[in-house]
């Protein structure tokens, strides 16, 4: 689609006038929800695409267990959206179906599984993905994703801001004509503030002693630097908080720099950088199979698996044997969240003694190990043993 400099040029002012509308509503924003006020929480649990509603199902009834009686007396409440999946985004030629986001809407804090993220090339249409799209929707500008190897000496918590960068208009680029294409990446005051408190307010509260923020503010000096300036700034209200930053390229050699990177713990850093980093990040603690990702907003709060839909395991009738134990661990973060620590704690412990400790049963991915289901039960019966 060849565009005329006029037309490039409005769609630029729409762009600018659609950014402007959203740190408008950003600042609007009052305080985090406080769910101890609520007289039920709700629970949304979203099944998603190819091997997601087998590992959610799994994750649900865990939760479901942990929770048996606090959703007796009516306090929390789980609801099952099912139409997160790829079929109905085609049909409705969106990224998520206006009646599908009414019922996410309605929900408190939402378990989802992993959505088929469509790319050029694809049978279907190259719509946005769903976890972008539900990210900015709900606005959960906070994606929260740790990385814990103990023996290493490995504790980080990655603080990606979750709604602006080159996400923010990423399925709305300008392709000029076929010599040029142009893509947008996006930083505000409110956003970048809003990210930088976060991380700061999470290592104050956990005894963290270090923030540092990852950028590339050397060549993309107007975004980066305005992030990496209000990062800065926001350090300033924390003096018992050491902050450092580094460039993403060198943080990215850094993470496997035996010596140094045991000197990170909390990393605050603009989205695309985010995304790379943490899925690096994973690889240490054994991979994005193993890592949970909470996406944290005012209002709402999403928690996902990091890895993707595996569609190919589902057409070789494998996904009962899909490995749940990213979404297990959102829904540690899940539970920790809305202030079910002591069940979070439980959970995590059970589920250490599962994967790293006892290792009763093994997920393979095939019929040579456990199914999602039985490695559930494992968790459950040493939850009932702690
Ligand atoms: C992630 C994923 C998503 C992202 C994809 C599936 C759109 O990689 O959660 O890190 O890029 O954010
Ligand atoms: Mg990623």
């Amino acid at each position: 689609m060849a565009e005329t400099i006029q037309s490039a040029a409005e769609k630029f002012a729409a762009i600018i006038e659609q950014q402007l509308a959203r740190v408008e509503k950003m600042k609007a924003q009052k305080d985090f929800i406080d769910y101890s006020t609520l007289d039920t929480i709700i629970i949304g649990v979203c099944g998603g695409d190819g091997i997601g509603p087998a590992i959610t199902k799994a994750a649900q009834r865990i939760l479901e267990y942990l929770l048996k009686d606090e959703v007796a007396k009516g306090k929390v409440e789980f609801r099952n959206i099912d139409g997160l999946t790829i079929e109905n985004r085609v049909k409705a030629g969106k990224a998520i179906p206006d009646d599908v986001l009414e019922e996410l809407k309605a929900c408190h804090v939402i378990l989802k599984g992993p959505t088929t993220t469509p790319r050029a090339g694809d049978p279907w249409p190259n719509i946005e993905s769903a976890n972008v799209a539900m990210r900015k929707e709900l606005d959960l500008f906070a994606n929260v994703r740790p990385v814990k190897v103990p023996e290493q000496g490995i504790d980080w918590t990655f603080f990606r801001e979750n709604t602006e960068g080159g996400y923010a208009l990423g399925s709305q680029g300008i392709h000029f004509n076929d010599d040029l294409a142009i893509d947008f990446t996006v930083t505000t005051q409110e956003g970048s503030e809003r990210i930088a408190r976060a991380a700061f307010e999470f290592a104050k509260k956990n005894g963290k002693t270090r923030v540092t923020a990852v950028t590339k503010a050397n060549v993309i000096k107007t975004t980066d630097g305005k992030f990496l300036n209000i990062c800065k700034e926001v350090a300033k209200e924390y003096p018992d908080i050491e902050f450092d930053d580094w460039y993403i390229d060198i943080m990215t050699a850094k993470l496997v720099d035996e010596k140094r990177r045991t000197q990170f713990q909390v990393v605050v850093l603009p989205n695309l950088y985010g995304d790379i980093i943490t899925d690096e990040a994973a690889e240490f603690q054994g991979g994005v199979g193993t890592a949970g990702s909470s996406n944290l907003g005012k209002r709402y709060a999403m928690f996902e698996a990091i890895h993707g839909s595996a569609p190919r395991m589902v057409a070789e009738g494998r996904d009962k044997y899909a490995d749940p134990c990213s979404i297990i661990r959102a829904g540690v973060m899940l539970l920790s969240h809305i202030g079910y620590q002591k069940e979070a704690d439980k959970l995590e412990k059970a589920l250490d003694i599962c994967m790293y400790q006892e290792k009763k049963l093994v997920i393979t991915g095939r019929d040579t190990g456990a199914t999602g289901e039985e490695f559930a039960e494992y968790v459950m019966e040493t939850i009932a043993s702690l």
